[in-house]
Protein backbone atom coordinates (compact mmCIF):
# COMPACT_ATOMS: atom_id res chain seq x y z
CA UNK A 1 0.00 0.00 0.00
CA UNK A 2 1.58 3.28 -0.96
CA UNK A 3 0.44 6.92 0.50
CA UNK A 4 0.15 8.61 3.96
CA UNK A 5 -1.79 7.74 6.98
CA UNK A 6 -2.10 9.85 9.81
CA UNK A 7 -2.59 8.10 12.94
CA UNK A 8 -3.81 9.46 16.29
CA UNK A 9 -2.35 8.01 19.44
CA UNK A 10 0.05 5.86 17.62
CA UNK A 11 2.58 6.32 20.24
CA UNK A 12 1.21 3.28 22.24
CA UNK A 13 -1.40 0.06 22.23
CA UNK A 14 -3.64 0.02 19.58
CA UNK A 15 -2.84 3.36 17.67
CA UNK A 16 1.26 1.98 17.85
CA UNK A 17 0.61 -1.31 16.31
CA UNK A 18 -1.81 -0.28 13.72
CA UNK A 19 0.67 1.75 12.44
CA UNK A 20 4.08 -0.70 12.72
CA UNK A 21 2.08 -2.55 10.13
CA UNK A 22 0.42 0.05 8.19
CA UNK A 23 4.38 1.58 7.53
CA UNK A 24 5.56 -2.49 7.02
CA UNK A 25 2.62 -2.60 4.22
CA UNK A 26 4.44 0.54 2.62
CA UNK A 27 2.24 3.73 4.36
CA UNK A 28 3.97 6.34 5.30
CA UNK A 29 3.40 7.35 8.36
CA UNK A 30 2.36 10.12 10.79
CA UNK A 31 2.37 9.18 14.41
CA UNK A 32 0.11 12.24 15.97
CA UNK A 33 0.30 12.38 19.83
CA UNK A 34 0.40 14.51 22.78
CA UNK A 35 3.71 12.78 24.62
CA UNK A 36 7.39 13.86 22.25
CA UNK A 37 9.11 11.39 24.28
CA UNK A 38 6.80 8.42 23.85
CA UNK A 39 5.72 9.79 20.08
CA UNK A 40 9.30 10.15 18.94
CA UNK A 41 10.25 6.56 20.62
CA UNK A 42 7.66 4.72 18.38
CA UNK A 43 7.82 6.74 15.19
CA UNK A 44 11.62 5.42 15.50
CA UNK A 45 10.50 1.69 15.96
CA UNK A 46 8.05 2.42 12.80
CA UNK A 47 9.57 2.27 8.95
CA UNK A 48 9.34 5.63 7.20
CA UNK A 49 7.32 7.27 10.31
CA UNK A 50 7.40 10.73 11.95
CA UNK A 51 6.02 11.63 15.16
CA UNK A 52 3.62 14.86 15.19
CA UNK A 53 2.27 16.89 17.85
CA UNK A 54 -1.16 16.41 18.54
CA UNK A 55 -3.03 17.19 21.56
CA UNK A 56 -6.72 16.68 21.06
CA UNK A 57 -7.51 18.34 24.15
CA UNK A 58 -6.44 21.23 23.12
CA UNK A 59 -8.08 23.00 19.84
CA UNK A 60 -5.72 25.54 19.16
CA UNK A 61 -3.00 22.07 18.82
CA UNK A 62 -5.46 20.40 16.71
CA UNK A 63 -5.25 23.19 14.66
CA UNK A 64 -1.97 23.98 14.60
CA UNK A 65 -1.30 20.04 13.63
CA UNK A 66 -3.31 20.01 10.71
CA UNK A 67 -2.27 23.61 9.63
CA UNK A 68 1.41 21.99 9.65
CA UNK A 69 0.01 19.06 7.90
CA UNK A 70 -1.99 20.89 4.77
CA UNK A 71 1.44 23.33 4.53
CA UNK A 72 3.28 19.93 4.31
CA UNK A 73 1.38 17.74 2.13
CA UNK A 74 -1.41 17.75 -0.72
CA UNK A 75 -3.20 14.47 0.05
CA UNK A 76 -4.08 11.62 3.07
CA UNK A 77 -4.54 8.54 2.29
CA UNK A 78 -6.12 7.33 5.47
CA UNK A 79 -6.98 8.83 8.93
CA UNK A 80 -7.12 6.55 11.98
CA UNK A 81 -8.59 8.22 14.53
CA UNK A 82 -8.04 6.02 17.16
CA UNK A 83 -6.20 8.32 20.70
CA UNK A 84 -8.46 7.88 23.43
CA UNK A 85 -8.77 8.28 27.43
CA UNK A 86 -10.81 6.01 29.48
CA UNK A 87 -12.24 6.45 32.58
CA UNK A 88 -10.94 9.15 34.08
CA UNK A 89 -11.27 9.10 37.65
CA UNK A 90 -12.46 12.98 38.71
CA UNK A 91 -14.19 15.05 36.12
CA UNK A 92 -11.53 17.32 34.21
CA UNK A 93 -11.41 19.58 31.59
CA UNK A 94 -9.68 20.32 27.91
CA UNK A 95 -7.94 23.33 27.13
CA UNK A 96 -11.75 24.35 25.85
CA UNK A 97 -13.46 23.31 28.89
CA UNK A 98 -14.91 20.56 27.55
CA UNK A 99 -15.20 16.85 29.69
CA UNK A 100 -11.93 15.34 29.26
CA UNK A 101 -13.33 12.14 27.23
CA UNK A 102 -15.81 13.98 25.55
CA UNK A 103 -12.93 16.46 24.46
CA UNK A 104 -10.49 14.22 23.45
CA UNK A 105 -12.18 11.46 21.86
CA UNK A 106 -15.13 13.05 20.28
CA UNK A 107 -14.59 16.66 19.75
CA UNK A 108 -10.66 16.58 18.61
CA UNK A 109 -11.29 14.15 16.33
CA UNK A 110 -14.61 15.60 14.59
CA UNK A 111 -12.11 18.56 14.72
CA UNK A 112 -9.39 16.97 13.38
CA UNK A 113 -11.01 15.07 10.64
CA UNK A 114 -13.22 18.41 9.51
CA UNK A 115 -10.08 19.97 9.59
CA UNK A 116 -8.56 17.56 7.14
CA UNK A 117 -10.87 17.67 4.48
CA UNK A 118 -9.34 19.67 2.16
CA UNK A 119 -6.73 17.14 1.74
CA UNK A 120 -8.93 13.69 2.12
CA UNK A 121 -9.80 12.69 -1.55
CA UNK A 122 -13.01 10.90 -2.43
CA UNK A 123 -12.91 7.37 -1.41
CA UNK A 124 -9.96 8.25 1.08
CA UNK A 125 -10.58 6.16 4.29
CA UNK A 126 -11.64 7.36 8.18
CA UNK A 127 -11.62 4.95 10.24
CA UNK A 128 -12.54 6.00 14.10
CA UNK A 129 -11.73 3.25 16.68
CA UNK A 130 -14.62 2.71 19.06
CA UNK A 131 -15.43 0.36 21.58
CA UNK A 132 -17.95 -2.18 22.13
CA UNK A 133 -19.04 -0.42 25.81
CA UNK A 134 -20.71 2.21 23.39
CA UNK A 135 -23.58 0.36 23.39
CA UNK A 136 -24.21 1.23 26.93
CA UNK A 137 -23.58 4.51 26.27
CA UNK A 138 -26.54 7.66 26.14
CA UNK A 139 -25.61 11.00 24.92
CA UNK A 140 -27.15 13.22 27.44
CA UNK A 141 -27.61 16.42 25.59
CA UNK A 142 -28.93 18.17 28.75
CA UNK A 143 -25.42 17.34 30.37
CA UNK A 144 -22.81 16.55 27.76
CA UNK A 145 -19.88 17.96 29.81
CA UNK A 146 -21.16 15.93 33.23
CA UNK A 147 -21.42 19.28 34.65
CA UNK A 148 -24.78 18.04 36.46
CA UNK A 149 -23.45 14.42 36.96
CA UNK A 150 -20.28 12.86 35.98
CA UNK A 151 -19.87 9.15 36.26
CA UNK A 152 -15.75 7.93 34.58
CA UNK A 153 -17.33 4.82 32.74
CA UNK A 154 -20.57 6.68 31.66
CA UNK A 155 -18.91 9.28 30.53
CA UNK A 156 -16.29 7.64 28.30
CA UNK A 157 -19.28 5.48 27.11
CA UNK A 158 -21.03 8.02 25.84
CA UNK A 159 -17.87 9.17 24.14
CA UNK A 160 -17.24 6.14 22.20
CA UNK A 161 -21.07 6.52 21.00
CA UNK A 162 -20.41 9.84 19.58
CA UNK A 163 -17.62 8.14 17.75
CA UNK A 164 -19.96 5.70 16.26
CA UNK A 165 -22.40 8.38 15.02
CA UNK A 166 -19.68 10.71 14.31
CA UNK A 167 -18.88 8.44 11.81
CA UNK A 168 -21.63 7.02 10.30
CA UNK A 169 -23.05 10.65 9.74
CA UNK A 170 -19.35 11.67 8.40
CA UNK A 171 -20.41 8.49 5.65
CA UNK A 172 -23.87 9.89 4.89
CA UNK A 173 -22.04 13.51 4.40
CA UNK A 174 -19.24 13.11 2.65
CA UNK A 175 -18.18 11.10 -0.15
CA UNK A 176 -15.29 9.54 2.24
CA UNK A 177 -15.17 5.56 3.04
CA UNK A 178 -15.88 6.19 6.83
CA UNK A 179 -15.81 2.96 8.67
CA UNK A 180 -16.04 1.81 12.49
CA UNK A 181 -13.53 -0.47 14.17
CA UNK A 182 -12.98 -1.81 18.13
CA UNK A 183 -10.74 -3.95 19.21
CA UNK A 184 -12.19 -6.43 21.81
CA UNK A 185 -10.22 -6.27 25.19
CA UNK A 186 -6.74 -5.59 24.52
CA UNK A 187 -3.76 -5.34 26.97
CA UNK A 188 -2.58 -1.33 26.27
CA UNK A 189 -1.87 1.52 28.37
CA UNK A 190 -5.76 2.45 27.79
CA UNK A 191 -5.75 2.76 32.59
CA UNK A 192 -2.88 4.39 33.13
CA UNK A 193 -3.95 6.32 36.19
CA UNK A 194 -4.63 4.29 39.26
CA UNK A 195 -8.42 3.93 40.32
CA UNK A 196 -10.40 1.28 42.03
CA UNK A 197 -12.75 1.24 38.36
CA UNK A 198 -9.09 1.46 36.64
CA UNK A 199 -8.26 -1.33 38.56
CA UNK A 200 -11.19 -3.57 38.02
CA UNK A 201 -10.98 -3.22 34.25
CA UNK A 202 -7.03 -4.74 34.00
CA UNK A 203 -8.04 -7.20 36.47
CA UNK A 204 -11.03 -8.21 33.88
CA UNK A 205 -8.87 -7.46 30.90
CA UNK A 206 -6.32 -9.97 32.50
CA UNK A 207 -8.55 -12.50 32.35
CA UNK A 208 -9.94 -12.18 28.87
CA UNK A 209 -7.63 -9.67 26.89
CA UNK A 210 -5.70 -9.88 23.96
CA UNK A 211 -2.53 -8.62 22.64
CA UNK A 212 -2.23 -4.94 21.42
CA UNK A 213 -1.13 -6.02 18.12
CA UNK A 214 -4.60 -8.22 18.02
CA UNK A 215 -6.44 -5.41 18.76
CA UNK A 216 -5.11 -3.36 15.68
CA UNK A 217 -6.42 -5.84 13.39
CA UNK A 218 -10.30 -4.90 13.29
CA UNK A 219 -8.80 -1.23 12.57
CA UNK A 220 -6.25 -2.59 10.04
CA UNK A 221 -9.02 -4.80 8.63
CA UNK A 222 -11.29 -1.05 8.39
CA UNK A 223 -8.44 0.69 7.04
CA UNK A 224 -7.16 -1.35 4.30
CA UNK A 225 -9.20 -4.66 3.24
CA UNK A 226 -10.18 -3.75 -0.59
CA UNK A 227 -14.15 -4.64 0.74
CA UNK A 228 -15.01 -2.42 3.05
CA UNK A 229 -17.54 0.23 2.22
CA UNK A 230 -18.63 3.24 4.20
CA UNK A 231 -20.74 2.72 7.53
CA UNK A 232 -19.57 -0.36 8.62
CA UNK A 233 -18.11 -1.50 11.80
CA UNK A 234 -15.45 -4.34 12.46
CA UNK A 235 -14.78 -6.00 15.59
CA UNK A 236 -13.37 -9.51 16.93
CA UNK A 237 -14.72 -12.46 16.22
CA UNK A 238 -14.67 -14.12 19.15
CA UNK A 239 -17.51 -14.57 22.51
CA UNK A 240 -18.81 -10.97 22.82
CA UNK A 241 -16.73 -9.52 20.85
CA UNK A 242 -13.81 -9.27 23.30
CA UNK A 243 -11.30 -11.24 21.11
CA UNK A 244 -10.44 -13.05 18.17
CA UNK A 245 -10.02 -12.05 14.50
CA UNK A 246 -11.54 -8.92 12.32
CA UNK A 247 -15.50 -9.29 11.28
CA UNK A 248 -18.24 -7.04 10.70
CA UNK A 249 -20.54 -6.17 13.82
CA UNK A 250 -23.21 -4.13 14.80
CA UNK A 251 -23.53 -1.22 15.81
CA UNK A 252 -26.68 -0.76 18.73
CA UNK A 253 -29.70 1.53 18.07
CA UNK A 254 -28.39 4.25 19.61
CA UNK A 255 -25.43 4.24 17.49
CA UNK A 256 -27.57 4.36 14.50
CA UNK A 257 -29.94 7.15 15.11
CA UNK A 258 -29.87 9.46 12.41
CA UNK A 259 -31.88 12.26 14.29
CA UNK A 260 -29.13 12.39 17.48
CA UNK A 261 -25.85 12.07 14.88
CA UNK A 262 -27.39 15.11 12.80
CA UNK A 263 -28.12 17.17 16.54
CA UNK A 264 -24.52 15.69 18.17
CA UNK A 265 -23.02 16.73 14.63
CA UNK A 266 -24.95 20.68 14.77
CA UNK A 267 -23.31 20.68 18.46
CA UNK A 268 -20.25 19.56 17.50
CA UNK A 269 -19.77 22.03 14.98
CA UNK A 270 -20.94 24.89 17.30
CA UNK A 271 -18.37 23.95 20.18
CA UNK A 272 -15.14 23.65 17.78
CA UNK A 273 -15.80 26.05 15.26
CA UNK A 274 -14.99 23.68 12.78
CA UNK A 275 -17.47 23.31 9.76
CA UNK A 276 -17.57 20.46 7.38
CA UNK A 277 -19.69 22.94 4.67
CA UNK A 278 -19.80 21.11 1.05
CA UNK A 279 -16.96 18.79 0.72
CA UNK A 280 -13.95 19.91 -1.53
CA UNK A 281 -11.77 16.76 -0.74
CA UNK A 282 -8.11 16.69 -2.69
CA UNK A 283 -7.78 15.84 -6.17
N1 LIG B 1 -7.57 -1.40 25.03
C1 LIG B 1 -8.83 -1.81 24.94
O1 LIG B 1 -9.21 -2.87 25.45
C2 LIG B 1 -9.83 -0.96 24.21
C3 LIG B 1 -11.15 -1.41 24.17
C4 LIG B 1 -12.08 -0.67 23.46
C5 LIG B 1 -11.69 0.48 22.78
N2 LIG B 1 -10.41 0.91 22.86
C6 LIG B 1 -10.04 2.15 22.14
O2 LIG B 1 -8.84 1.98 21.46
C7 LIG B 1 -8.20 3.25 21.27
C8 LIG B 1 -6.72 3.14 21.61
O3 LIG B 1 -6.59 2.89 23.00
P1 LIG B 1 -5.44 1.97 23.61
O4 LIG B 1 -6.11 0.87 24.32
O5 LIG B 1 -4.41 1.66 22.59
O6 LIG B 1 -4.88 2.98 24.74
P2 LIG B 1 -3.42 3.55 25.07
O7 LIG B 1 -2.41 2.47 25.03
O8 LIG B 1 -3.58 4.32 26.35
O9 LIG B 1 -3.14 4.56 23.90
C9 LIG B 1 -3.85 5.76 23.85
C10 LIG B 1 -3.17 6.68 22.89
O10 LIG B 1 -3.97 7.89 22.83
C11 LIG B 1 -3.09 8.98 22.97
N3 LIG B 1 -3.75 10.11 23.61
C12 LIG B 1 -4.35 10.17 24.81
N4 LIG B 1 -4.79 11.42 25.05
C13 LIG B 1 -4.46 12.15 23.95
C14 LIG B 1 -4.62 13.50 23.59
N5 LIG B 1 -5.18 14.38 24.42
N6 LIG B 1 -4.17 13.90 22.39
C15 LIG B 1 -3.56 13.05 21.55
N7 LIG B 1 -3.36 11.76 21.84
C16 LIG B 1 -3.80 11.32 23.03
C17 LIG B 1 -1.92 8.51 23.81
O11 LIG B 1 -0.82 9.34 23.50
P3 LIG B 1 0.28 9.82 24.57
O12 LIG B 1 1.37 8.83 24.50
O13 LIG B 1 0.72 11.13 24.04
O14 LIG B 1 -0.39 9.89 25.91
C18 LIG B 1 -1.77 7.08 23.31
O15 LIG B 1 -0.97 7.06 22.17
C19 LIG B 1 -8.98 4.24 22.14
O16 LIG B 1 -9.84 5.01 21.33
C20 LIG B 1 -9.81 3.34 23.06
O17 LIG B 1 -11.02 3.96 23.45
C21 LIG B 1 -9.46 0.21 23.55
Amino acid sequence: MAGIAIITGASGGIGFHTALELARQGMRVVVASRERDRGEAAAARIPKAAWQELDLADLGSVRRFTQRFLEAHDRLDLLVNNAGVMAVPRRELTADGFERQFGVNHLGHFALTGLLLPVLPVGARVVTVTSSLHKRGRIDFDDLMGDRRYRQLGAYAQSKLANVLFALELGRRTPLTSVLAHPGVAHTGLARTPSPVRAALIALARLSAQSAAAGALPSLHAATHPEVTTGEAYGPDGIAERRGYPTRVEVSGRGRDEDDARRLWAISEDLTGVRYGTFAGAQ
